[in-house]
């Protein structure tokens, strides 16, 4: 596999592929998501929704309305149900199958949760809807991440806060090599074998390769009108969460 496969032509080539691909490996996306990460997924996302936590507490607001972009089969949506009860959370993603799993989940737990189908790019909400806009592993896949910022800006309420996590490049000796190797021949080889899709899990090294660093990223959201904005490694640099507030 080469990454030249992953260079897309067009925005709506990345989008028909990214659609697609997520809708076919919908129903291994959360085992193979928690086998690959060795279960430390279920830790970045609580890291993500105590953030959330923290700036409501900290910030004196007393509604909670938080919008998960790219919320796939739900489970960062659940960590906020656990973590803030009262919060009343949208789901959006662009891949029906993805959303069919969540919704499934939601029914067995009960959850009061709404979800669509829908484009970070083109938002249904008005002007400052949510107090909250959190993503897990969406970033890298979008196609225009300074149109995906402003419109999540333009989603949140004034000191509403944005918290992305996204896979990462580690920086420091010794994670960098044995992150880049695992990522590269492992990651591919696992996830072809479960999911049964040849190209999945060999995009998904090309796309944390692709994705700009985390400095340019905090530029970009400043660029897109969050007042604030900084980052955190977790997990020795295998995950980047920012953090940004309106
Ligand atoms: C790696 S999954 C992450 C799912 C979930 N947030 C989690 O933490 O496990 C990435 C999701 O991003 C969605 N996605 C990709 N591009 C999108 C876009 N432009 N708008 C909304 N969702 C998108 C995909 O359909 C997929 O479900």
């Amino acid at each position: 596999m080469t990454s030249e496969q992953f260079s897309f032509r067009s925005r709506e080539e990345k989008k028909a592929y990214v659609r697609s691909m997520f809708s076919d490996i919908a129903g291994r996306y959360d085992f193979l998501n928690h086998f690959l990460s060795f279960g430390r997924d279920y830790s970045w996302r609580k890291r993500a929704i105590r953030t959330v936590r923290e700036h409501r507490t900290a910030s004196g607001v007393t509604s909670s309305m938080i919008l998960d972009i790219a919320c796939g089969t739900g489970d960062l949506s659940f960590e906020a149900v656990r973590q803030i009860p009262d919060a009343q959370i949208v789901g959006v993603d662009l891949a029906k199958p993805m959303l069919d799993l969540f919704q499934q989940k939601i029914d067995q737990r009960g959850a009061n949760i709404r979800i669509s189908e829908g484009d970070v790019e083109a938002l249904e909400f008005p002007d400052g809807s949510f107090d909250a806009v959190t993503i897990g592993f969406g970033t890298r896949n979008f196609t225009n991440l300074d149109i995906a910022f402003r419109e999540i800006n333009r989603v949140l309420k004034p000191g509403g806060i944005f918290v992305n996590l996204e896979l990462s490049k580690p920086r420091g000796f010794p994670m960098k090599q044995l992150y880049t190797f695992y990522s590269k021949f492992i990651v591919p080889l696992i996830g072809k074998t479960v999911s049964k899709h040849g190209e999945a899990y060999a995009y998904l090294p090309d796309s944390i390769r692709r994705f700009p660093e985390r400095e340019t990223i905090v530029e970009m959201l400043r660029g897109a009108g969050f007042s604030e904005a900084r980052w955190k490694d977790l997990t020795a640099g295998i995950v980047t969460m920012h953090i940004a507030v309106k």
